[in-house]
């Protein structure tokens, strides 16, 4: 099978950038199933019913989040409500499905979201249990339900942490990808031929921009020290960040990976 995994989608510029490339992609690549990070498309924080059900009738199979939950309050009570959206498992103080089960082309397939601990803030310090032990909790619970293929999107800001994770999952799951930095990472690779790996999948959206943040929020806030408001960079160039993971349908295991940024 083949999976097509973009990371977070940036903005309306990011939405816009998807619609236009997902036929193109999935055609070129005969995609199976399509997993797209989502907690930046609400202008940059969080996710509405909008953009869920925009994302959702391209044909995506899946929606993972981050940290960005709490921007949209009236948002905390849907979560668990959307079909096929993921939120990080080992938050504690929100109601959401941390990870689901979606049967496509005869296969069984879970995708499991989490959080790091490392350098997330205060707040994930304070609501997080060790994603480490959250996953193997997981694991142990999707044991009994012969899943075929199982794919970990890893929010997190540490490097060392998602490298960690790879490790952790070898032989485990399918795929352990990073998301949340927006700097696709050029590490791709098959952890002991048993599980596709890369740290960073890369964002969507506006490429002039501080990993989606317009430009002269970016400069205020790190020149001055000084807070400045959220501003999404909007209405320039984009690009889409991703990777196909391709198994091997009899083994179960992933045969490549690739990146993509188009
Ligand atoms: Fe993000
Ligand atoms: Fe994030």
């Amino acid at each position: 099978m083949k999976f097509l995994i973009i990371g977070d989608i940036v903005g309306w510029t990011g939405i816009k950038k998807l619609k236009k490339e997902y036929q193109k992609l999935k055609a070129k690549y005969e995609i199976d199933f399509t997993i797209v990070n989502g907690e930046n498309s609400a202008h940059g924080k969080g996710i509405r019913l909008k953009e869920y059900e925009e994302i959702m009738k391209l044909g995506v199979d899946v929606i993972t989040m981050g940290n960005h939950l709490y921007y949209r309050k009236e948002m905390a009570e849907e979560y668990i409500k959307l079909k096929n959206l993921v939120i990080p498992a080992n938050v504690t103080n929100l109601n959401g499905n941390g990870y689901v089960i979606v049967e496509k082309r005869g296969k069984k397939i879970a995708v499991i979201n989490l959080i790091g601990q490392a350098s997330m803030g205060e707040i994930f310090e304070k609501n997080t249990v060790s994603p480490f032990d959250k996953v193997e909790e997981i694991l142990r619970n999707l044991k009994s339900q012969n899943i075929d293929y199982i794919f970990v999107d890893f929010h997190a800001e540490a490097s060392a942490e998602k490298i960690a994770m790879g490790h952790f999952l070898t032989g485990k799951v399918t795929c352990v990808f990073g998301t949340h930095t927006h700097v696709q990472t050029a590490d791709e690779k098959i952890l002991n031929g048993k599980t596709a790996y890369i740290t960073d999948v890369g964002m969507t959206g506006p490429i002039d921009s501080v990993i989606g943040l317009k430009k002269e929020v970016a400069l205020e806030r790190f020149v001055t020290g000084k807070f400045a408001k959220y501003e999404c960079a909007e209405e320039n160039e984009s690009f889409l960040n991703g990777i196909v993971v391709e198994t091997d349908n009899q083994n179960g295991l992933p045969i490549t990976i690739e990146r993509l940024q188009t």
